[in-house]
Order: structure tokens, then sequence, then C-alpha cells
């Protein structure tokens, strides 16, 4: 099977991640690396010898590109989506851009010119929040009462508040597992220390069928936490996105008044969200498909982030 022509923008932190998935996955030919600092693209040399390596964006031969990965800071996301998607198809890093006006525009533009926009929310394609979501589909534990995530240490960010940075996980999360967005939306955020960005929310959202669902960010925290409980009538499931193997843990009761839990450990696919993505993406390119962001996901996702 010939492979699809890639081109990959943002070489820092995140970009030599996504470009190790896009090798892996086998699908995708990583034709030029693109980095406007001089040190990260010397390291995409040494990763990737063969690839061509550009400076400036705008000097790629768009013509015979399939995909371009978009992997820069925040602020950047909304010009280059802008200027590829009139001619090409686009993998951009989460957050979309920076408000919901930038973001309806580029659903707009990836319409008007037939060129599919997906966005790195990993943890919709993890295996562990795919079980959740069968759970509540086969409604295996009745209602689902309650959701809280908790969501602690990542790099401070000078673009984007915690909410845009970290707390975009946790709102893709939601409007994946439940298909719709909150209809009530309270918060608090603020600075623990000084930086130019909010750097700790508490959100509250609440759901149809009195779902409640309490989230708390923030890049301030010694530990590096990734959990979200998730509260139904006959269970609760724990999801630990940090352990390499039981990310899930399914605690039942007897009856509801019995203060004794049993523990099942369900089997998960435990491939790497990213290489799931990238098969994601390659799949809607080969069959001309985009069922997951198709769906005003993006939009929604974004009105509730402003919202916040
Ligand atoms: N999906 C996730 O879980 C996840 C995790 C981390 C970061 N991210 C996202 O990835 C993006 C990048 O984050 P990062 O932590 O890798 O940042 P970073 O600063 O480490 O890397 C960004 C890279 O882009 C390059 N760059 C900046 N402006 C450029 C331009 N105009 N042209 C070409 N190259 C340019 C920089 O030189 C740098 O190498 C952010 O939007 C962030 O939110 C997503």
């Amino acid at each position: 099977m010939s492979k699809y022509n890639l081109a990959l923008i943002g070489y820092g932190y995140w970009g030599p991640k996504l470009a190790r998935n896009i090798q892996n996955s086998n699908k995708f030919k990583i034709s030029y690396i693109i980095d406007n600092s001089r040190k990260n693209l010397n390291l995409a040399k040494k990763d990737f010898p063969l690839t061509k390596l550009l400076k400036d964006y705008k000097s790629l031969d768009k013509s015979n590109i399939d995909l371009v990965v978009i992997s820069t800071p925040t602020k950047t996301h909304y010009e280059m989506a802008n200027y590829f998607l009139k001619s090409t198809n686009v993998l951009i890093e989460k957050p979309l851009a920076l408000n919901l006006k930038e973001v309806l525009k580029l659903e707009k533009i990836s319409k008007k010119f037939k060129n599919k926009l997906f966005v790195d929310y990993p943890f919709i394609f993890s295996g562990s929040i795919e079980y959740i979501r069968n759970v509540i589909k086969m409604n295996t534990y009745g209602k689902l009462i309650e959701i809280e995530s908790f969501r602690e240490q990542a790099p401070i960010r000078k673009d984007a508040n915690v909410v845009w940075d970290l707390g975009v996980h946790d709102i893709s999360i939601l409007r994946y597992l439940l298909n719709k967005n909150p209809k009530k939306i309270s918060s608090l955020k603020y600075n623990t220390i000084k930086t130019s960005q909010k750097d700790t929310a508490y959100i509250n959202l609440h759901y149809q069928n009195n779902l409640k669902v309490f989230v708390k960010n923030s890049w301030i925290s010694p530990l590096k936490i990734r959990i979200i409980k998730f509260k139904f009538e006959r269970g609760i499931i724990i999801c630990d996105e940090n352990e390499p193997i039981y990310k899930l843990k399914v605690f039942t009761r007897k009856n509801i008044s019995s203060p004794i839990y049993r523990l099942k450990l369900p089997e998960i696919n435990l491939s790497e969200p990213l290489l799931n993505l990238i098969n994601y993406v390659a799949k809607s390119l080969k069959e001309n498909t985009n069922p997951i962001f198709n769906k005003n996901f993006n939009i929604d996702i974004t009105k509730v982030l402003e919202k916040i």
C-alpha cells in the first residue's frame, strides 16, 4: 500500500511523540519536518535523517502533501490551519484555536475546500475511554450519576490558560462520551503562582438527567494526576491514565447500602492513544469519512471552553 505524504510542523515537546506514532503506524511518510528553531530541526535530523527539513512553513510545496500535522504553540494554530486547510487535510494539536470565532472559521474553510480537519484530543482514542463509552451505551451499571476528574501537573503555557490547555482534555472526553454539551456551567479560576495565565480551575458542569460533573485542573502540582471517577447507580469506575496496565478499576456492591466493594480489572485496548488517532486519520483519508469530527465536535468543545 502506498503511504500518504505528510508534513509535520513543530518539533518541540509534543512533535517528536507525534512523529514516533506516525512512523509506527506505517501509513504515512514523513516527507517534511518544519520548525523555526534550528536547534529543534537538528534534533529532527537525528531522529529522521532522510526527511527534508524546513524553517519556514510557507516555503513548503503543498501540492504533494496529503496531511499537514501542526504541533506548534496554540497562538499559531489559527493562522497555520487557515493557510493549509485551503489545499490539504490538517491534523492539529489541541486546543484547535484560542476562541470560537476562529474555530467556526476553520470548520467553514474545511467544509468549503473539502479538506478534513482533525484535532489531537488523545484521550478520546484511549482504550479506557472506549471501554467506558461502551459501559454507558450498554447501561451496564445503570444510570450515570456523577463524574469527577482530576488533571494536575503540566508545562505552564503563556498563550492559553489551564482550562484551554488541560481542561480541553476533560471537555473532549465528556463530549465524546455523552454526545452533548452541559446545560449549566460554573467555574472558579485563579492563580496559585505568578503566571500570565490562570493556572488552576474548579469547574462544575450540569448535564441532562441530573448528571453532575466536577473537574479540577492545575498546572501546579508535584504529582502528575490523570484520574476520572465515573459513579453509576450500581458501580464506580476509576480511570487512571497514568497506570501502565490497570488503567480501569470497576467497583461494585451487592446492594447500595453495603460498605463492601468488589473489584474487577477489565481488559482494555492498551495501544497508545496517539497511534489510534493516527490510524483513525489514515482510515478517514482512505474512506473519505470523519465520524468523530464531523458532528460539530470542535465547535461544541470550544463553546464549553469559552463559557468556562
Ligand atoms: N495532545 C496532547 O496531549 C498535548 C500535549 C502537549 C502539548 N500539546 C499541544 O501541542 C502544541 C505544542 O506544544 P509543545 O509543548 O510541543 O510546545 P513546544 O514549545 O515544546 O514546541 C513547539 C515547537 O513549535 C516550533 N514553532 C513555534 N512557532 C513556529 C512557527 N511559526 N513555525 C514553525 N515552527 C514553530 C517551536 O520552535 C517548537 O519546536 C500546543 O498546542 C499544545 O497545547 C498537546
